[in-house]
């Protein structure tokens, strides 16, 4: 549980919630590249790069899925700060700061900033990024197999008193597949709690 700093935005193991975010609050990853996977194509271009490992282990997770029949698409990986600014906004204007709490992070506390983090869906298309994702077999599949890559469903199901955001079964975050493992074979606890960090459901004040 030491192996990796859990501080250093360009650790695998970096933890960001809503207790911690990232320092500086600006980070940008220096690695970033364009999966060779199925990508949504009205993305914008920032949203289709991931870091290189992240890259890597979502080309190996994605030919997986294809080759048991179940395709997949990327829909949002890397988000700026700046882009992470005017995602969290739109949730704010449309469902109000609450709301948009449940689900999005406020720039700077995103996973999507560190470049680790991907939301995924089916190539059909089917529930994508909706709750009811969850009951579809590429849903499944993911978290069945998922942490053979590296990664992990960072937001699961009553979890939020821990992580601070609502089930979201299309989060996907890579943290190397020792750790994903590791949590897999524990039936998948929070980052928060594998690592005895303090619980974050809210920001501080
Ligand atoms: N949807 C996750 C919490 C994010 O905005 O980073
Ligand atoms: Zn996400």
């Amino acid at each position: 549980k030491k192996q990796l700093s859990l501080t250093d935005p360009s650790s695998v193991w970096v933890i960001a919630n809503k207790q911690s975010p990232l320092s500086p609050i600006d980070y940008a990853p220096t690695d970033l590249v364009v999966p060779d996977v199925n990508i949504r194509a009205n993305s914008s271009a920032e949203e289709k790069e991931l870091r290189k490992v992240a890259s890597q282990a979502l080309e190996k997770m994605f030919e997986a899925a294809k080759k048991d029949g179940l395709p997949l698409i990327m829909a949002s990986g890397y988000r700026s700060y700046s882009l992470q600014t005017s995602v969290y906004n739109r949730y704010v204007k449309t469902e109000g700061q609450a709301s948009a709490d449940s689900q999005s992070a406020r720039p700077g506390y995103s996973e999507h900033q560190t470049g680790l983090a991907v939301d995924v869906g089916g190539a059909n298309r089917v529930c994508e990024i909706q709750d009811c994702f969850a009951n579809t077999k590429e849903s499944k599949w993911i978290a069945d197999n998922a942490h053979k890559f590296g990664y992990i469903i960072r937001y699961q199901k009553d979890t939020r008193a821990i992580v601070g955001y609502i089930y979201e079964p299309w989060h996907l975050r890579y943290v190397g597949e020792a750790l994903a493992g590791e949590l897999h074979d524990q039936n998948n606890p929070p980052l928060e709690t594998f690592f005895d960090l303090p619980a974050a459901p809210d920001y501080k004040p």
